[in-house]
Formats: C-alpha cells, sequence, structure tokens
C-alpha cells in the first residue's frame, strides 16, 4: 500500500471531483458535505467512465397491496451517481450500486494529511 498525493485540499470544493492516474489506474476523488471518498473511474457494467457522471438522485417506487397501485418518488438528490454511459446509478458515499444487487465500486483509503489529499492503494 502507497500514499499518493492527489491535489491540495483547497483546490476539490464540496460537490467537486478531480480525477486522476496512480499507478495507471483512474482514480477519481468526490468531496461530499465535506467527506472524501475515492474510486476507480470504472463501471461495473460496461466499463464506462462512471466518475464522469452527474450526481442527482433517484426515483424510489413503492407499492400499496391494498389499492394495487405503484408510486414512484424521486428522492435522495445529490447521493446518487449516474454512469454517463447507460445510467447506472450508484452511492456515491459508499459505492454500492443501486442498478444491481451485490455490486460495489472499488473504493480506497483517501484522507487530508496537512493541506494535500491523499489515496492509498
Ligand atoms: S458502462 Fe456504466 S452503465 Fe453501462
Amino acid at each position: 500500500m502507497t500514499d499518493h498525493i492527489v491535489a491540495p485540499a483547497d483546490e476539490l470544493e464540496e460537490g467537486g471531483r478531480i480525477i486522476t492516474e496512480l499507478n495507471g489506474r483512474e482514480i477519481c476523488v468526490f468531496n461530499i458535505d465535506g467527506e472524501y471518498y475515492a474510486y476507480n473511474n470504472w463501471c461495473a457494467h460496461q466499463a464506462g467512465p462512471i466518475c464522469e457522471g452527474n450526481i442527482t438522485g433517484t426515483t424510489e417506487a413503492s407499492f400499496d397491496p391494498e389499492s394495487l397501485e405503484v408510486s414512484l418518488d424521486y428522492c435522495r438528490e445529490g447521493e446518487i451517481l449516474n454512469c454517463p454511459w447507460h445510467g447506472w446509478e450508484y452511492e456515491v458515499k459508499s459505492g454500492k450500486c443501486l442498478s444491481r444487487q451485490k455490486v460495489q465500486l472499488p473504493s480506497y483509503a483517501v484522507r487530508v494529511e496537512g493541506e494535500d489529499i491523499i489515496v492509498t492503494l
């Protein structure tokens, strides 16, 4: 395991992201609400550039067994990373895929030390 300086922390504002290459891999660091998350820029569907996708919300369905009605609600704004190729959705804070069960973005330890963002891989 090796530490890599990605950028000065003041270059990554809240809601922003930095994509860089470390050890031949494209790695993205997100700043979400002041917390940092690092993932491979690689979607589990067909290897699309997941980290270049929009951060949005998602649509959740609920079913009322009495009326047999299904309703859709848009929710979780700012928590969902959408793959720009085919729209698979991932939780940006965990890497968990919402589009397929048991799919997870590979993640890396990331921290701020002094003035720098450091990713360990
Ligand atoms: S490559 Fe990401 S959804 Fe297809």
